[in-house]
């Protein structure tokens, strides 16, 4: 069995284990696809919507808009593989498989992000609570960094509960985004300018100094902050 098997028929519910969830998904993990997530979109009724912006506004009356972002995440993914140099394991962005129906509707197959194997790895927001991150972590993290600006891949979302460790495949770790890929801006600027791109990420790093670390915007890279 290839660590990467995906289900092709409908998912029962009780296949399914919620795992975790963000302010859009919920996550879900399955005991037949270990290396795998589901991730299902609430629809706007789960959801905790402002009474006044915009987003609250289309969400609650545009039909179909609640996949709006998991749409424009997929197509930038793809974008990533067919333009890119095809080393998807240099890419930092969970891999996605496509999608699976399920008794919970459809769900988004994607890259398990994990240390072990099994359970989902911390996200760095998890790790920022733990304590001070370790030398290797802040290594990973500028890789990361320097790995995500060279793809040229537009995100909206870099943050800390949207970036995982995992193990590297070699003994280490890695950090990778499961989230926030894509410009979801009417006008989808960081889609076209590098300049844009690296300006809106040196502006989301620069706030990691509340996990203790200082961002170096020519390097791009993250030192302890002393
Ligand atoms: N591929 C993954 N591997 C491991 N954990 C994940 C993965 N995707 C999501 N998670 C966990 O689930 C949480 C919510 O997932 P996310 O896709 O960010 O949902 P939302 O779109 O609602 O923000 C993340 O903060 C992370 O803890
Ligand atoms: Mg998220």
């Amino acid at each position: 069995m290839s660590p990467f098997d995906i289900p092709l028929q409908t998912l029962g519910k009780a296949q399914l284990l919620q795992i975790s969830e963000g302010a859009e998904r919920s996550i879900y993990a399955c005991d037949d696809y270990p290396a795998l997530v589901f991730k299902r979109q609430k629809p706007w009724q789960e959801r905790q919507l402002k009474s006044w912006d915009l987003k609250s506004f289309l969400l609650r009356n545009l039909p179909g808009f609640h996949t709006y972002h998991v749409s424009v995440e997929h197509k930038t993914y793809l974008r990533a593989c067919l333009n890119g140099p095809l080393d998807l394991a240099a890419l930092p962005i969970a891999r996605i498989f496509g999608f699976v129906p399920s008794e919970l509707g459809p769900l988004q197959i994607c890259e398990k992000i994990s240390l072990d194997g099994h359970s989902p790895g911390p996200t760095l927001n998890a790790l920022g609570r733990k304590g001070v991150l370790a030398d290797e972590d802040i290594a990973a993290l500028s890789l990361f960094a320097q790995r995500l600006l060279q793809s040229q891949v537009p995100t909206h979302d870099v943050n800390g509960a949207n970036i995982v460790k995992g193990a590297d495949g070699n003994g280490g770790v890695r950090f990778v985004l499961v989230d926030g890929l894509g410009d979801v801006n009417l006008i989808p600027v960081r889609r076209y300018s590098a300049m844009v791109r690296r300006t809106r990420l040196v502006k989301r790093f620069d706030r990691f100094t509340k996990f203790g670390l200082v961002f170096d915007r020519q390097q791009f890279t993250f030192a302890r902050a002393t």
